[in-house]
């Protein structure tokens, strides 16, 4: 895929006797620093990347919103008249009816349209494909233009139609771009400029573990009910030391959640004092936390995680995303990303027997109509 001409012409043959569609982007993710923090009101530390989901959208001059993937080769389509009565079905095309119902809740008066999506993001591979999918089609259908709006919109979708109780954190930054330090609490957030000796190389597991969903769910209920035992509001307001009133699982949970918010503030210092090794520590350390503590990682994650530390010029290693399952993020010195790469490739291969897909990531700009 290779821009606009190309998504353009993709939706021609797609719908040949469509109007010329316009055209906008919304970049993946990966999260740096920062898991499971956000849907407890915590830090995080998101960088949007170089992989985009595209869609092209015409108006149809019709009645119906008609759709196709074109990585699924599959497609669907609602009446526009239907949506606000539309009911998730289970699969890919939740995230479209999703986004439309979410517009028509919110006043948006919706047209009949033709949309093609063209996604480089890997679906299940914990860079958010579904956020900039979300993201995308908020703004191609006549979504908030503000970053902030068009990310709460997105993940509203998310939440109350297809189900899934998601922090901010994947819709903000595919909005916004770069990479932000973000305060789920207020909002409130700052760019970070990482130093120029490291390199972020997503590592995909290729696999992506039916727990996924459900386990989700459960961590954010154990995070609630930690909450609950401690008498706070959420687990961001929890402190190390007392953390008393839980045991077993809440206990473990609760441990993650405060020690991960303090690794990401301890990460921002360490960017800006220019101190890639400390990075790459804090990195590994919050891996050991979510394999451990919040027991959301899985052979395959550390099996790369452990791989890459043992390759010289790592800085460090740990899981991306929700786990069981797609990327890690490795923070590496540019000089060692071929051998980290060449290296996976052959390990995971001779243990695992997948190739795993490996990405550089480019820090990128948030979600935008593209011109021309
Ligand atoms: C998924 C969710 C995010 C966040 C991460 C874990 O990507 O969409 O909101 O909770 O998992 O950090």
């Amino acid at each position: 895929m290779a821009g606009a001409a190309e998504i353009v012409r993709k939706f021609d043959a797609r719908y040949p006797a469509s109007a010329t569609p316009r055209v906008w982007r919304a970049p993946g993710r990966v999260n740096l620093i920062g898991e499971h923090t956000d849907y407890n009101l915590g830090l995080v530390l998101p960088m949007a990347i170089d992989l985009a989901c595209w869609v092209a959208v015409a108006p149809s001059g019709d009645e119906w919103l008609r759709v196709y993937s074109q990585q699924l080769g599959a497609g669907s389509q609602w009446c526009i008249a239907d949506i606000p009565r539309a009911l998730p079905v289970g699969d890919w095309t939740d995230r479209v009816a999703g986004i439309a119902w979410e517009l028509s809740r919110r006043g948006v008066e919706l047209h009949g349209a033709n949309v093609l999506i063209d996604s480089q993001v890997p679906l299940g591979g914990g860079l958010s494909s579904s956020a900039a999918l979300g993201v995308s089609l908020a703004l191609a259908l006549g979504g908030p233009r503000e970053p902030l709006e068009v990310a709460k919109l997105a993940r509203a979708a998310e939440v109350d139609f297809v189900g899934v109780p998601c922090g901010i954190m994947d819709q903000f930054i595919s909005a916004e771009g770069w990479a932000m330090f973000l305060d789920c609490r207020s909002l409130s957030w700052s760019s970070v400029k990482l130093p120029a000796d490291v390199a972020i190389v997503t590592a995909n597991t290729m696999v992506k573990h039916e727990l996924e969903a459900s386990a989700y769910r459960t961590r954010v209920e154990e995070c609630a009910e930690a909450a609950r035992k401690l008498g706070i509001g959420s687990l961001r307001d929890a402190e190390l030391g007392a953390l008393g009133a839980l045991d077993g699982a809440l206990l473990k949970r609760a441990r993650h959640i405060v020690t991960e918010n303090a690794r990401v503030s301890r990460f921002v210092a360490a960017a800006e004092g220019d101190d890639a090794a400390e990075m790459g520590r804090i990195v590994t350390e919050s891996h050991i936390s979510l394999r451990d503590d919040y027991e959301v990682s899985c052979v395959e994650l550390d099996f790369l995680v452990e791989a890459a530390l043992r390759v010289e010029g790592v800085l460090g290693a740990r899981m991306t995303g929700a786990g069981f399952g797609g990327s890690t993020v490795n923070l590496v010195h540019p000089e060692a990303v071929d051998s980290l790469k060449a290296t996976l490739a052959a390990e995971y291969r001779k243990y695992h027997g997948l190739t795993p897909e490996m990405h550089l990531c480019v820090a990128s700009p948030g979600a935008s109509e593209v011109i021309g």
